[in-house]
This record gives C-alpha cells, sequence and structure tokens, in this order.
C-alpha cells in the first residue's frame, strides 16, 4: 500500500488535540508537529506510592513519544519545582527500570532533535527558521523504507536481483532499502548529464550486464516522469528478465508522461523538497528527514550554493509542468 503523506500519524496540536494544562506543553506539542514527531498527552500514570494498598502518590509525564519509546516531563526553571519533579522521576526510574524518561527544559527542545535522528540540522547551514515544513520524519521514512524492503523480499522470493540507483539522489534511500531486503542483491548505478541541445544522456553507466536478471530500478522522486521513462527505455533494450520501478517519492499530479512504479515510498503535494539525497543546488542531501524550503532560500542569491545555475530555475523546474513540458528536462539526480 502508497503511504500517502498526509496519512500520517503524527499527532496535531490543533482543534482535535488535547486540553493543555500548561502554556508550554501546547509549544512543545507544536514543535513536535514541526518535526513530524509522533507524541501522546499524558496517556498513562505512574503510581508512585501506596498507603494501605491505596495509591497515594502518582506521577503522569507530560507526553510520550511512540517512536522513541520516550517519556518526557517538561519543566521550567523555577528551582521548587524541578527539586518536586526530579524526585519523582528518579522514584519513577527505581520503581520501572525499563521505563525511559527525560526531564526537559525548554532550552533543551532542539538538543533532543539529535536524538530523534535529526542530528544533521546543526552541520548543515539549514536553520529550522528556513523550513517551510518538515514533510518526512527520519522515523516516518525510516518506518516506509522498511515495509517497501519487506514488499520487495515477498514479491521477489526465491530470485536474486539487480538494484540499480540513479545518482546521485539515490545516496541515503538505495543504502537503507537495500539492507531492509533479503534477497541477494547486487547494486549498481547509473548516472545522467543533460544537454539543452543534444537532450538526456548517460553519463556514468553500469558496470553490470543486467541481461537477463531481475532489476529493480530505484529513484528517489519521480515528477514529471520524463527521466525515468528515458532510463527505462534505455535499461529495456538491455533484455533484464524483469524490469520494476521503486520511487521513494512520488509527485503523482506532476506526471506528464506515464510510467509504471510498482513500489512508492510516498504520494507528496507538488513542492520543491530537499533531504534524505534530495538537493537543492548540490546542497542539503544529508538532512535525515524530507523538508520543504522557504521560498527566500530559493531567491537569497549566493546562499552557500555549490554548484552554477540560478537555485530559482532548479526549484521550478521540479515545481512548475509548464517549464518542464516545453524544455527537454531530465534530472540528473
Ligand atoms: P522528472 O523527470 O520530472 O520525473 O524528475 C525527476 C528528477 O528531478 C529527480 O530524479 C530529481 O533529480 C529531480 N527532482 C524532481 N523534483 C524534485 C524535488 O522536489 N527536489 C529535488 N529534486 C527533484
Amino acid at each position: 500500500m502508497t503511504a500517502a503523506v498526509q496519512q500520517s500519524s503524527v499527532r496535531r496540536a490543533d482543534a482535535q488535540g488535547p486540553r493543555f494544562a500548561h502554556p508550554a506543553e501546547a509549544e512543545f506539542a507544536a514543535f513536535l508537529d514541526f518535526y513530524r514527531i509522533a507524541w501522546e498527552y499524558e496517556p498513562r500514570s505512574f503510581p508512585l506510592r501506596w498507603q494501605d494498598g491505596r495509591i497515594v502518590e502518582q506521577f503522569t509525564p507530560d507526553f510520550y513519544l511512540p517512536e522513541q519509546d520516550l517519556y518526557v516531563e517538561l519543566t521550567t526553571m523555577k528551582q521548587s519545582l524541578v527539586t518536586r519533579k526530579h524526585r519523582k522521576v528518579r522514584r519513577l526510574r527505581e520503581l520501572y527500570p525499563h521505563v525511559n524518561i527525560v526531564l526537559l527544559y525548554r532550552k533543551d527542545y532542539h538538543e533532543i532533535l539529535a536524538r530523534f535522528g535529526y542530528g544533521s540540522v546543526d552541520i548543515t547551514s539549514l536553520r529550522p527558521d528556513q523550513i517551510e515544513r518538515v514533510l518526512l520524519s527520519p522515523a516516518e521514512i525510516q518506518r516506509r523504507v522498511a515495509e517497501l524492503g519487506q514488499q520487495i523480499s515477498t514479491d521477489y522470493a526465491g530470485e536474486s536481483l539487480v538494484l540499480v540507483g540513479v545518482l546521485k539522489g539515490i545516496t541515503f534511500f538505495l543504502a537503507d532499502l537495500a539492507r531492509a531486503i533479503t534477497r541477494p542483491l547486487a547494486i549498481d548505478y547509473l548516472q545522467l548529464s543533460r544537454d539543452l541541445r543534444e537532450g538526456v544522456a548517460i553519463r556514468k553507466d553500469l558496470d553490470l550486464d543486467i541481461r537477463g536478471k531481475h532489476v529493480l530500478l530505484v529513484e528517489d522522486i519521480v515528477n514529471t516522469g520524463l527521466t525515468l521513462d528515458f532510463i527505462m527505455r534505455v535499461l529495456r533494450e538491455r533484455e533484464p528478465a524483469s524490469l520494476k520501478v521503486c520511487a521513494l517519492l512520488d509527485k503523482a499530479e506532476r506526471r506528464l508522461v506515464p510510467v509504471p512504479v510498482k513500489y512508492v515510498g510516498f504520494i507528496i503535494p507538488n513542492e520543491f523538497v530537499v533531504g534524505y539525497g534530495l538537493d537543492y543546488r548540490e546542497l542539503y542531501r544529508n538532512l535525515p528527514f524530507i523538508c520543504v524550503l522557504k521560498r527566500e532560500v530559493y531567491e537569497a542569491s549566493g546562499n552557500g550554493h555549490l554548484i552554477g545555475e540560478t537555485g530559482q530555475e532548479a526549484a521550478a523546474e521540479a515545481a512548475e509542468p509548464s517549464l518542464v513540458a516545453t524544455r527537454v528536462e531530465v534530472g540528473s539526480g
């Protein structure tokens, strides 16, 4: 089943959300929502003391983060409260040693992101205020990649296959997907170049002979389908036993050429996205999540770019069907 990105299980601190006891909790919930970290509000109370068989003291941590199996208790800087909470947390840890809990100050919010797989934010030039929105969290990506791996392993039962990745955007997805597939497999790469006069060409060809092999072409994102259509035609001529496609992201509404994509990670809206291998002028590939950048990131000239071309062009080509339709455009990945 294809997971449309909108069908996330991430809780939202909006209309249907819980009534928070404190504004700091609403703020923390909004922070978690922004980074698409799933949460539950006060889902469980832990008895801490009993008298005559009755519970006389219990502790209800503010949040539970199921993806991290972590309870979070928010705290202010007020010393009297901190001391009381520390005591309760200590007691909880003694009584329930398998329960993970942290006491969190507001200043620590961003620090815990590293624990949740968001570490690379700190090592790129991308600030949180340059992110329009996080589309897919590391946990969501990893969960879906594992599902795809399982499905592919089942479908190719008794067979071996060749995974063909299109450089460079495929780097991380292919590495994770390959490890989630439990069939014998070989990995090979293609890289394309595009020239306005000569059109699309293969810059780096496969090393392997795929004749008679089961080939799974792995793409980061399918947009118009022009790139995929070109590659499929080239590979089919080499007479593989079968040729199927697995794409992490599908901007289905942008399709100009019908291409058969057998395995789709997420159907996403028509927005320019970066992260988890996808770049904007060679940057942001190492973000462990996938996000939409704010317009000003494209519009700011000389914003740490590594390759030529205006930024707006690169983003517009991917997001604007009319531009692609009038030119021979194929992503170089
Ligand atoms: P298509 O030929 O229009 O299907 O475009 C596919 C190629 O365009 C991908 O392999 C990417 O290299 C690039 N691309 C399309 N959309 C995006 C995006 O949102 N972010 C980054 N690259 C993209």
